[in-house]
C-alpha cells in the first residue's frame, strides 16, 4: 500500500536557498540574526541554509561558535570528487567546510547552466558518496503544466528516474540520503505559488514513485516555489508535505523573520 502521509519520525525540513545573495559578506550577520530569537520548534522542524559556497566556511564558524542548531547546504556540487574542472566545487569540499546537504538539479541550474538529467544524476551520486544528503529538485515548466496533470506526472517521473539512474536507490533512501523538492518552474520566483492541494497531489505522486519503483515509502518530499510568510503554514503544516525550500523570501530580513515566527514552538 502507498503511504500518503510523511514519516513522523522525521522532522520537517525548512531549507533556505539564498541563491546568489547577499551581495556582501557583511550582510550575512544581519540575516542570521533573524534566527537568533526565533524560538523555532526544533522537535518538529529542522532548518538548513544554502548560501553561496564562498560563504559556507564563514557561516559554519559562526554556527559553531554560537552552537546554532542549523544545517548548511551547498546549492550545487561537481559530479566528480576531484579533477581539472575549473570553477567547480566538489561535494566533499562542501562537506569538509560544514555542509550536510546539497541542492541538486535546481531549475535555475537546469535552465541557465545547461544541466541535464544525466549530469544531475551524477551529482546526486557524488553528493551521497561524499556523505551529503542530496536535495533533488524536480518540477515542470509552465508549458507542461498547461498540458494537464497527466503530462506533469509523466515529466516528473522521468526527472526522478533519470536522476536516480546511477544510484543504488534502496541504499540511498534507507540511509535517508535523498530528499526530493517539488518545485514547479512556473512557481519559482514568480510570486505565484502552487496551491497546497496541487502540491500535495504531486508530492503524493512522487511518494508513490519512490514506493513502487524503489521500495522506499518514506523520504522527505518538500515543496518549493514562491513560499513566503503568508503561505508557509499552508505547506509545512500539512501532513502530506515534509517541508519547504524557500528562495527569495529567505533573503529578505523582514520576510525571513515572519517565516521563522510561523515555526515557533
Ligand atoms: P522562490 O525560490 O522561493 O524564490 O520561489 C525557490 C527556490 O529557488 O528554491
Amino acid at each position: 500500500m502507498i503511504r500518503i502521509i510523511s514519516d513522523y519520525s522525521m522532522k520537517k525540513l525548512i531549507a533556505f536557498n539564498w541563491k546568489m545573495y547577499p551581495k556582501k559578506a557583511a550582510d550575512i550577520e544581519g540575516l542570521l540574526l533573524a534566527f537568533d530569537d526565533a524560538n523555532i520548534d526544533t522537535d518538529r522542524y529542522e532548518i538548513a541554509i544554502a548560501p553561496p559556497a564562498v560563504y559556507l566556511p564563514m557561516i559554519a564558524d559562526i554556527f559553531y561558535e554560537v552552537k546554532a542548531d542549523i544545517s548548511l547546504a551547498m546549492q550545487n556540487c561537481a559530479w566528480q570528487s576531484e579533477g581539472a574542472l575549473t570553477g567547480e566545487i566538489s561535494a566533499e569540499m562542501g562537506k569538509n567546510v560544514g555542509a550536510d546537504y546539497a541542492i541538486i538539479g535546481h531549475s535555475e541550474r537546469r535552465m541557465y547552466f545547461g544541466e541535464t538529467d544525466e549530469m544531475i544524476g551524477k551529482k546526486v551520486s557524488a553528493a551521497i558518496k561524499a556523505g551529503l544528503v542530496a536535495i533533488l529538485c524536480v518540477g515542470e515548466p509552465l508549458s507542461v503544466r498547461k498540458k494537464g496533470k497527466a503530462a506533469v506526472k509523466q515529466y516528473i517521473r522521468k526527472q526522478i528516474e533519470e536522476a536516480m539512474k546511477g544510484l543504488s536507490a534502496s541504499k540511498a533512501f534507507s540511509s535517508k540520503r535523498i530528499i526530493i523538492a517539488y518545485e514547479p518552474v512556473w512557481a519559482i520566483g514568480t510570486g505565484n505559488a502552487a496551491t497546497p492541494e496541487d502540491a500535495i497531489e504531486v508530492i503524493a505522486f512522487i511518494r508513490s514513485i519512490l514506493n513502487t519503483s524503489y521500495s522506499i515509502p518514506t523520504a522527505r518530499i518538500l515543496y518549493g516555489g514562491s513560499v513566503n510568510a503568508k503561505n508557509v503554514p499552508l505547506f509545512v503544516k500539512h501532513d502530506g508535505i515534509d517541508g519547504a525550500l524557500i528562495g527569495g523570501a529567505s533573503i529578505d530580513k523582514k520576510e525571513l523573520k515572519s517565516i521563522l515566527k510561523t515555526l515557533h514552538s
